[in-house]
């Protein structure tokens, strides 16, 4: 079956209403047709030549070859370039190419379509970003555990061996109180600098994570902080089926969103209670962190030089999770995040959406829990 023919009046209503522009121009490339979206796109006009492409001003010819690529090219008809506007912009495009043979052959009509492909390189430039970052995340990640190891097993263990050597000199100086107390200065002054290592090199990789399992290594991070200015609590736990397919990039993922997120509530907020909140439904596993700080302007930070908000969310992205943070001035700031249960597809199939902010979260509760006060638990 043949192509039904159109009206003209029908053709006509159909160009009108594309979003893609269409430009028919003569072989001394003046425009004798262009629809409404050719003419938004580039405020080209009827009668006026059609300027050439990014591509085609800077592309090499020989003398008396023709300049436009696609007019050139009868193998190739389709072309990724920017085109000059009227207002002396440059529009990012897709371009097709097709003769009108049919039509006044000796005329020689070209028909181009173009389409607007800014916002698809947009997405493209943020894609690309993205994967950058995660990348640069995992790299990360890895240096920083070669790093703990190097100094734990490497470094430390040097040190053990000074701490033995020492152990024996203090026992040959005993008696000699100044030589004894030289020695003992010198034990202090190296059990010092060991505990400081011991915390870099936890600090750089939680051994916690590969041995006890997230949940455990996220009590001990909280350990870590409590009894100083902040009192930290993780409360729910992943399930071990969880646990236990997570892979260790995504724990990672986990622990340093929650790690970030304490950091900036004691630092930038100066919380006094942390909560920490985990745990799976069936689709989705769930982190919120709620701080009784000072609360800050979300969209500002957002626009801020500062790397952690980024990174979370960023960490969140690419365990097919996403981030959201509540927070104002003299507000305590909450900060959920979701991704994905990560079991075997049996488990997956049931994922279908990722829990907005307000889902079954009691998070007013947990709020005003850590706000201690009548100024939490307001949503
Ligand atoms: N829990 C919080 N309480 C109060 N202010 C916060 C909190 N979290 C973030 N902020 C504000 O948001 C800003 C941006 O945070 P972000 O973690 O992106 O950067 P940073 O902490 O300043 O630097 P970086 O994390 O790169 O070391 C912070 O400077 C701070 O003003
Ligand atoms: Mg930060």
């Amino acid at each position: 079956m043949g192509t039904p023919a159109l009206d003209a009046q029908t053709l006509g209503k159909i160009l009108n209403a594309l979003n893609d522009g269409v430009v028919v121009m003569d072989r001394r490339r003046t425009i004798t047709y262009l629809n409404p979206a050719a003419e938004r796109m580039t405020g080209w006009q009827l009668g006026e030549p059609v300027p050439y492409c990014r591509f085609c001003q800077e592309r090499e010819v020989a003398e008396g070859e023709e300049r436009c690529f696609l007019a050139a090219q009868q193998a190739i008809d389709e072309l990724e370039s920017e085109m000059p506007t009227r207002w002396g912009t440059m529009v990012p495009v897709t371009m097709t190419r097709s003769f009108l043979v049919d039509v006044e052959p000796k005329a020689g009509h070209m028909v181009i379509t173009i389409r607007d492909a800014t916002v698809r390189r947009q997405a493209e430039a943020l894609r690309r970003r993205a994967e950058l970052h995660r990348r640069t995340l995992e790299v990360l990640e890895a240096e920083r555990r070669r790093l703990s190891l190097e100094i734990h097993d490497g470094v430390l263990q040097l040190l053990y061996g000074v701490r033995l050597g020492l152990d024996d000199l203090a026992y040959e100086v005993q008696g000699v109180p100044e030589k004894e107390q030289k020695v003992r200065h010198l034990i202090g002054l190296l059990e010092e600098g060991v505990g400081e290592l011991r915390a870099l090199s936890q600090a750089l990789y939680p051994p916690a994570l590969d041995d006890l399992g997230l949940t455990s290594a996220l009590r001990q991070l909280a350990a870590q902080w409590t009894g100083r200015t902040v009192e930290i609590e993780v409360v729910g736990a992943f399930p071990p089926t969880v646990e236990a397919a997570l892979q260790g990039r995504q724990a990672t993922h986990v622990y340093r969103i929650v790690q970030e997120a304490i950091h900036n509530a004691v630092f930038h907020g100066r919380a006094r209670t942390v909560l920490v909140r985990v745990g799976c439904g069936t689709c989705t596993c769930r982190v919120l962190i709620v701080d009784d700080g000072r609360g800050f302007d979300v969209r500002r930070a957002a626009e801020a030089s500062g790397l952690g908000l980024r990174s979370m969310a960023e960490r969140a992205a690419s365990m097919g999770g996403r981030l959201w943070i509540k927070s104002r001035p003299g507000r305590c700031t909450r900060l959920w995040f979701c991704f994905p249960r990560p079991e075997p597809p049996e488990a997956a199939d049931r994922c279908d959406r990722l829990c907005p902010p307000k889902a079954s979260w009691s998070e007013a509760a947990w709020a005003s829990r850590a706000r201690g006060d009548a100024k939490g638990g307001r949503r």
